[in-house]
């Protein structure tokens, strides 16, 4: 590690919406743990290098409960609704475990297989009703965020209907104009799923939310409000990070021709394809943690009570690991990325979230083969560096 001058501010905008910010220039080569600066002020360990950001993640001394005092947050907004406990990923072991066993069984590879058919039924009827309004297209609004959205609804046993209530408050939860607009839509959608649980409670479905209910009942296992947290982070993470996968993912693809074209001419590409976009792009690009204890790493100390971040985007472009670590590359070896994290809290949805992006991704572009942007590149808005990534529009044509 070289000292740096001054603390680079973390986190920071992209320049480039599949790079991680030019600002962490230094950081790269700075790898593998920096100091960096948080929006208040505050000094915080930024983990860069992949080895250690693995062995770190992995490390019980390093918590994710957001209510301890101390923990690491973002923006104001997020430190605003810190206070709330955040099921699974807020939770250390072994209340983690106990959490985590609930909901595994419904995220295996086997239950994401299991869901496919039905993943294609709603990205070919979206595909079909994009296609018989358009050319041009906004393919946010028109299939990158409905796709998750119905797709995490079914699961759940969430009703579809009420998508742009829930799409609102996630969005003002994530990138409202300020603290008070996060608490609000935070209060809004625990209300809300709140209701759903208590009739569900009365008229059970068959989501996964009613199997939860009817667990609760039966065994006692989750209160209300756990069950209600539970649901929060369901719904948000299962739409928004999918969502953003398939916006950035297409224009990326849309950005490298040449990739694009290979993937065209040997769809059999297509798992690998994703892995390395997952890679590239690294949507969740800020995982946070707070040091119980002392931790030697890399010859540097953290001391309890120092906040870690770790820069997703940074770690998978790590060069000891991935050669041209920049470019796209679809016959790399990527199975080690950090996109879903690492450890006991490893993206839970990540089965799920394979298998939309990989039928997304093919169907788009089997029923568009001449899909292109609308709009000049660097005009296209895409989401701020203290959120999950991805673009705010993306105007296609074909
Ligand atoms: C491509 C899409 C996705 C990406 C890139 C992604 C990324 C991540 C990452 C990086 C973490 C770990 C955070 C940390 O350690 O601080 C995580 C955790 C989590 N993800 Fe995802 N995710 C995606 C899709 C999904 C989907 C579809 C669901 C569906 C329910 C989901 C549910 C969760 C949950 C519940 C956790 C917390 C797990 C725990 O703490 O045990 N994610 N995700």
């Amino acid at each position: 590690m070289t000292a740096l001058s001054e603390p680079v501010a973390f986190p920071q905008d992209r320049t480039c919406p599949y790079h991680p910010p030019a600002g962490y220039d230094a950081l790269r080569a700075d790898r593998p743990i920096s100091r960096v600066s948080l929006y208040d002020g505050r000094p915080v360990w930024l983990v860069t290098g992949h080895e250690e950001a693995r062995r770190l993640l992995a490390d019980p001394r390093l918590s994710t409960d957001r209510t301890r005092p101390g923990f690491p947050m973002p923006s104001a907004r997020f430190a605003a609704v810190r206070n709330r406990t955040i099921a699974l990923l807020g939770i250390d072991d072994p209340e983690h475990r106990a959490q985590r066993r609930t909901v595994i069984p419904h995220f295996t590879v086997k239950r994401a297989t299991a869901l496919r058919p039905g993943i294609q039924r709603i990205v070919d009827d979206l595909l079909d009703a994009m296609i018989a309004q358009g050319p041009p297209a906004e393919l946010v609004s028109a299939f990158a965020l409905p796709v998750p959205s119905m797709v995490i609804c079914t699961l759940l046993g969430v009703p579809y209907a009420d998508h742009e209530f829930f799409e609102e408050q996630s969005r003002r939860l994530l990138r409202g104009p300020d603290a008070s607009d996060t608490q609000e839509a935070r209060e809004l959608l625990e209300q809300y799923l709140g209701e759903l649980i208590d009739r569900k409670r009365k008229e059970p479905g068959d989501g996964l939310l009613d199997e939860l209910v009817h667990q609760q009942l039966r065994e006692g296992t989750l209160d209300r409000d756990e069950l209600i947290s539970l649901a929060v982070i369901l719904l948000i993470a299962g739409h928004e990070t999918t969502a953003n996968m398939i916006s950035l993912g297409t224009f990326t693809l849309l950005q490298h021709p040449e990739r694009l074209a290979e993937l065209r001419a040997d769809p059999a590409l297509l798992p690998a394809a994703v892995e390395e976009l997952l890679r590239m792009l690294s949507i969740a690009d800020g995982l946070l943690r707070l040091a119980t204890e002392d931790i030697e790493v890399a010859g540097t100390t953290v001391r309890a009570g120092d906040g870690v971040a770790f820069s997703t985007s940074v770690i998978n472009r790590d060069e000891e690991v991935y050669s041209a670590p920049d470019s796209l590359d679809f016959h790399r070896p990527v199975r080690h990325h950090v996109a879903f994290g690492f450890g006991i809290h490893q993206c839970l949805g990540q089965n799920l979230a394979r298998a939309e992006l990989e039928i997304a991704l093919s169907s788009l572009l089997g029923r568009l083969p001449t899909l292109r942007l609308a709009a000049e590149p660097d005009t296209i808005p895409f989401k701020a560096g203290d959120t999950i990534q991805g673009m705010l529009e993306l105007p296609v044509t074909w």
